[in-house]
């Protein structure tokens, strides 16, 4: 039997990312947006799914991440889109928090459901 928590893994600490902000972070190849909504954390995959750029740039409004590219933005707890040019919803992550860090299970989006 596969160790359950074997894609849960460490990003940063919960002070890494003030409320309100989003920072990348690299993690097992991946580069992975964390975000700090007063006080509850959030990760999606970093790159826009319009194209190459760093949600990380972005603005957030809200819990809507806006891309700095092309204005196109995301809903940051569900990764669906809100405003085109984006059409592909954004992959998010399931976050854990444990002592002062965050953790995000890589097979798992943010309702908990395998991905
Ligand atoms: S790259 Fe993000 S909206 Fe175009």
């Amino acid at each position: 039997m596969a160790d359950a928590d074997a894609s849960v893994v460490r990003v940063c600490s919960r002070s890494d990312v003030a409320p309100g902000t989003v920072k990348a972070f690299a993690v097992g190849g991946a580069t992975l947006a964390v975000y700090n909504l007063d006080g509850s954390f959030y990760a999606t995959d970093d790159e826009c799914t319009h194209a190459a750029a760093s949600l990380a740039d972005g603005m957030i409004d809200g819990d809507v991440i806006e891309c700095c590219m092309h204005m196109g933005s995301f809903h940051i707890p569900t990764g669906r889109v809100v405003e085109p040019p984006c059409e592909i919803p954004l992959r998010t992550y399931q976050v854990v928090l444990k002592d002062d860090g965050v953790f995000v299970d890589l097979k798992r989006n943010a309702a908990g459901e395998p991905q």
